[in-house]
């Protein structure tokens, strides 16, 4: 596949402007495939009609999350187009998703070998990009349809090879999903037909969209089904677009505008870089926190939320303009259990295990979600929710989870930190709220999380607020508008 540093290649030049009415925009033109998958995000094409659209579960101003304060703070699960249809797990931010790689194994170390994919477990796994296979997938539990060059009319192969992978893979999942858009194939192909924007895929394809039912064929060789293939292509051009990948937050505004572009930043306050310093478990910042040699302790957040596109240098220190936060790779951090979830038992939400049966991978580990956006929208109105589940409510909270889910099985701990179901009377299941409310934290959902790397940080609650001061300057200042 070609790499996808050919898009972000034209990204990596872009000096964002700014509009007449002050606010930040991203430069460049979108291309006829851009704008028609830009045009179909945002038009609500769900049965019942014009209920939802992939924007009602992806909102750019919030990060590309569920909109939805209320829900981020029971629920969690966004509610599909059709009354009473609700998801079983959290809605990901779909931005910077089309960096991950198509689904693959590897050797890491110590790090679990699976990469890869889009969706928590990895079932959208993008092997059209790859020829076809997955060159590892051993016996797999659901997997998404893929989307490979043949699909694409030849005119246009060359030009759109690059989008191939697990964002277009992703894409064809929300239209059919009876809790999501619960619309037929059929029926999408129609709408974009008679859209307002529909001269746009003429534009992208050369060729006028075909929705003809075929009933005689086989599904894979109906006109509906391969339209319908190139408007999820036309999802993952916009996807992969420096509208919803600009690289235009704080850290990326100070890093750039730095004079050796290295930290500590002079764009940044003393916070933010020694924020850094902790989450890269480095000292530039000059601060000595008593960590190993007078380091800056250690938060060792880097060991799983630094990567970088396919194709460009690593980035251990964290300064390149594309650093991702996600290795996109999975991992178990040990989330408790959420019972506020309607309809999902505790230990059925098993993540990379329900798509890779192998009796080395955990019940529990997750891909690593970018950390791109986590703050963005947040305010005293808007709450959102972390993790697969959304047990978590705060940045806050997290990181303190982080640093002290451990010590809560040190008897006697001088933070007085227990077991919530421990306590007298025990606290089953207990939500973030009871969990701060009574200083305890719950067992992981699932047993053997990632020990060292996180439980037990010892940082102060200073050192835990400079971590989430730098996770703040993540937020990306454009937002695109509905067209
Ligand atoms: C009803 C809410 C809802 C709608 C509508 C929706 N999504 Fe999602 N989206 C989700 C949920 C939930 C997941 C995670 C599912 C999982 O991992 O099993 C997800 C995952 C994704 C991901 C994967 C991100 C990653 O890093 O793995 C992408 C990309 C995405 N959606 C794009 C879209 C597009 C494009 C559309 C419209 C065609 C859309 N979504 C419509 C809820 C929604
Ligand atoms: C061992 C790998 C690993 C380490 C180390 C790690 N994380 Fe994570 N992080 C993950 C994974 C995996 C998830 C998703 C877990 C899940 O959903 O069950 C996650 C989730 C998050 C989220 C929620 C994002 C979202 O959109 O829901 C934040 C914020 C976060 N981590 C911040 C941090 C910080 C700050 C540190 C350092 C203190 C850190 N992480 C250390 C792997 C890791």
């Amino acid at each position: 596949m070609k790499s996808k540093n050919l898009i972000i290649g034209a990204v990596a030049g872009t000096i964002l402007g700014v509009g007449s009415a002050g606010q930040a925009m991203a430069a460049e033109e979108l291309t006829p495939i851009e704008k028609l998958g830009k045009n179909v995000f945002f038009d609500n094409i769900s049965i019942p009609g014009n209920k939802q659209g992939c924007y009602s579960c992806h909102d750019p101003a919030k990060g590309w999350i569920l909109p939805n304060s209320a829900i981020n703070n029971t629920t969690v699960v966004a509610p599909g187009a059709a009354p009473h249809a609700l998801g079983n797990i959290k809605p990901p931010a779909n931005g910077y998703a089309s960096f991950s790689p198509p689904f693959r194994s590897g050797s890491f170390g110590f790090i679990p070998p699976w990469e890869g994919g889009n969706f928590w477990d990895g079932r959208a796994e993008g092997c059209g990009a790859t020829g076809g296979a997955c060159p590892a997938a051993v016996p797999a539990g659901g997997v998404s349809e893929t989307i490979t060059l043949s699909d694409i009319p030849s005119s246009k192969q060359a030009d759109y090879e690059k989008y191939l992978g697990p964002t277009a893979d992703q894409a064809l999942n929300p239209f059919p999903n009876a809790v999501e858009q619960n619309i037929r194939e059929k029926n999408v192909c129609q709408r974009v037909k008679t859209a307002k924007y529909k001269g746009l895929y003429e534009d992208a394809f050369d060729q006028a969209i075909d929705c003809s039912p075929d009933p005689q064929l086989p599904v894979g060789q109906r006109a509906y089904h391969k339209s319908f293939k190139l408007i999820a292509l036309s999802l993952a051009a916009w996807q992969a677009s420096s509208d919803v990948n600009s690289f235009s937050s704080t850290r990326d505004k100070a890093l750039v505008e730095d004079p050796d572009h290295k930290f500590p930043l002079t764009g940044f306050t003393d916070k933010e870089n020694f924020g850094h310093d902790l989450f890269y478990g480095r000292n530039d910042s000059g601060q000595n926190t008593g960590g190993p040699g007078g380091r800056a302790k250690a938060a060792r957040c880097n060991a799983c939320h630094n990567g970088v596109p396919q194709g460009e240098p690593a980035d251990p220190a964290g300064e390149a303009p594309h650093q991702l936060y996600t290795d996109n790779r999975y991992h178990h951090i040990g989330v408790p259990f959420n019972r506020q979830i309607p309809g999902v038992a505790k230990g059925e939400k098993i993540g990379l295990k329900a798509h890779v049966i192998a009796d080395s991978i955990n019940p529990g580990e997750f891909r690593t979600p970018t950390l791109r956006n986590v703050a963005k929208g947040l305010g005293a109105n808007f709450k959102k929710a972390y993790t697969h589940n959304g047990w978590f409510k705060s940045v806050e909270s997290l990181v303190h989870f982080y640093n002290t889910r451990d010590v809560a099985d040190i008897p006697g701990n001088n933070l007085g930190l227990k077991r919530c179901e421990d306590l007298t009377p025990p606290i089953i299941n207990a939500t973030e709220k009871e969990a701060l409310q009574n200083n305890c934290w719950p067992t992981s959902e699932f047993p053997n999380p990632a020990v060292f790397i996180v439980g037990n940080l010892g940082l102060t609650p200073e050192e835990e607020d400079a971590l989430v001061a730098y996770l703040k300057t993540f937020s990306d200042e454009f937002t695109p508008a509905k067209p």
